[in-house]
């Protein structure tokens, strides 16, 4: 089954819109029977499971305990949602000093995750990265590069040899998902995301900052359809 993810990140539609796009998703997952995930803002996170199928925008690798603002597992399991995003670009699992990721704290994240029975949807800004994340078995790795992220231009274009090696790399040597997110915003972007490989994608900005999210959602499910 395809998949795409919607990604509320911090947009304001998001917390005013966010039960709508919710309810817009599981309809259009419904009638096609595409697998459409949103991933909205924590305090939304209970209610919104209750409509469609929901992940957290990212989680920490710690047990519940004496850590004043972390998400753990544990609160994302207790609210209902299926699993979570992990290391998007915009939150990563990064070294402070080098930028470098930090892969024994990813691995000990997605394995807390994976104990407890909840999703893992990691993402890589690149090959190199999505190397050392295959052997780690997430759900899905989703390939986002992160100059194209909130852009018009989308991954699926900008990045076609990138795209295709990613997602042989993925099938081939896990059993995790290919996914791509970046700049999708119009039904031919995700046309082309599947001829090269992709098994679904990852929108922000195409639906929560358009005018018609409903419109937006009909339209990119379609080739996955
Ligand atoms: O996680 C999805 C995201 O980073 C892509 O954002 O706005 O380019 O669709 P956007």
């Amino acid at each position: 089954m395809k998949s795409i993810i919607i990604n509320y990140k911090a947009y304001k539609e998001g917390i005013d819109k966010g039960l709508s796009i919710a309810m817009a998703a599981n309809e259009a997952a419904e009638k096609t029977g595409v697998e459409i995930i949103t991933a909205p803002q924590f305090t939304l996170l209970k209610e919104i499971s209750k409509i469609t199928k929901t992940i957290a925008q990212g989680v920490e690798g710690v047990e519940p305990g004496p850590f004043t603002a972390h998400i753990t597992w544990y609160e994302i399991k207790k609210s209902g949602a299926a699993g979570t995003l992990i290391n998007h670009s915009e939150k990563r699992f990064a070294h402070s000093k080098s930028g470098q990721l930090d892969y024994s704290a990813l691995r000990k994240a997605i394995e807390l995750c994976k104990q407890n029975q909840l999703e893992t949807y990691v993402c890589v800004r690149n090959l190199q990265e999505a190397k050392k994340v295959t052997d780690m078995n997430p759900t899905a790795i989703a390939y986002e590069p992160p100059e194209l992220i909130s852009g018009n231009v989308s991954v699926s274009t900008a990045k076609t040899e990138i795209v295709k090696e990613f997602c042989e790399l993925v099938k081939s040597s896990s059993n995790s998902k290919p996914l791509i997110g970046a700049g999708i915003k119009t039904a031919e972007d995700v046309k082309s995301s599947v001829k090269l490989g992709s098994e679904g994608i990852l929108v922000a900005s195409g639906v929560i900052k358009t005018n018609n999210f409903k419109k937006a959602i009909n339209e990119l499910v379609k080739p996955l359809a």
